[in-house]
């Protein structure tokens, strides 16, 4: 197996993830349990100063190496909707993925009371308006983006991809994101499932059991497979096209 998680809160002692070094150690043993290879490290942007990450992944890199867990890992973070007017686009540029010129983000749908969908979209243009490719994290778990008529049809033609939480497929947050998810997954709108791992054993790494909930609710094998490895792999490798500009 040679998955690949692109949302993953793994740096210890940062944000709401891993408290301590032991505690990001076992998350990562259990990635490694899952399937996984590669993971993006994605601490909270309001959490971190963001010029810390690259030196962060590295200490937890030698600390992986010296542990002997089979886990490659890279920088990353997730942005919400209210640090982008803070960054600067060497910052914003630091925290992307993928080649030169097909430069791409996370940023997170918001969680319910941490923002209108106005507030989100008008973030998003900014960002695809400073040349970056978005990945939208779990909008599945927003009420702002999942009730809006059409507001998944917009951030799509946009070009923006779409990241659901294997955790909403498998219950955690609720019946609402585990249908909302189940909806998108199957109207052909994720491009990839991510764990969104916060804490081992009880918010750990899901892919496996995000796929067999796919399989059992319909979705072809190598769909559902496809989504935890060729299709993150292929967005770190390949990028994103540069986002068409959308009328504000
Ligand atoms: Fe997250």
């Amino acid at each position: 197996m040679e998955r690949v998680e692109l949302h993953f809160h793994l740096l210890p002692g940062v944000d709401d993830g891993p408290a301590d070094l032991p505690a990001a150690l076992e998350l990562a043993r259990e990635a490694v349990a899952d399937g996984t290879r590669l993971v993006t490290c994605t601490p909270h942007v309001r959490c971190v100063d963001v010029s810390e990450i690259p030196e962060r992944v590295r200490e937890l890199s030698s600390a992986l190496k010296r542990a002997r867990v089979g886990l490659e890992i890279r920088d990353g973070a997730e942005l919400a909707w209210d640090d982008v007017d803070r960054l600067d686009g060497a910052s914003l540029d630091g925290l992307a993925h993928g080649p030169a010129g097909r430069r791409w983000l996370l940023l997170e749908a918001p969680l319910p009371g941490a923002g209108e969908l106005e507030d989100f979209e008008a973030s998003a243009r900014e960002l695809r308006d400073r040349g970056f490719g978005l990945l939208i994290g779990h909008p599945e778990r927003s009420p702002a983006v999942t009730r809006a008529p059409g507001a998944v049809e917009r951030l799509l033609a946009a070009g923006d991809r779409l990241q659901l939480n294997g955790s909403s497929l498998t219950g955690s947050h609720g019946a609402g994101p585990r249908t909302a998810g189940l909806e998108l997954a199957r109207a052909g709108h994720i491009t990839i499932i991510a764990s969104d791992a916060h804490r081992p054993t009880v918010r750990g790494p899901v892919l496996g059991q995000a796929v067999s909930v796919l399989r059992q609710n319909g979705i072809d094998a190598d769909a559902a497979h496809r989504l935890t490895a060729a299709n993150p792999r292929a967005l770190l490798e390949r990028g994103l096209a540069p986002a068409r500009r959308m009328a504000a």
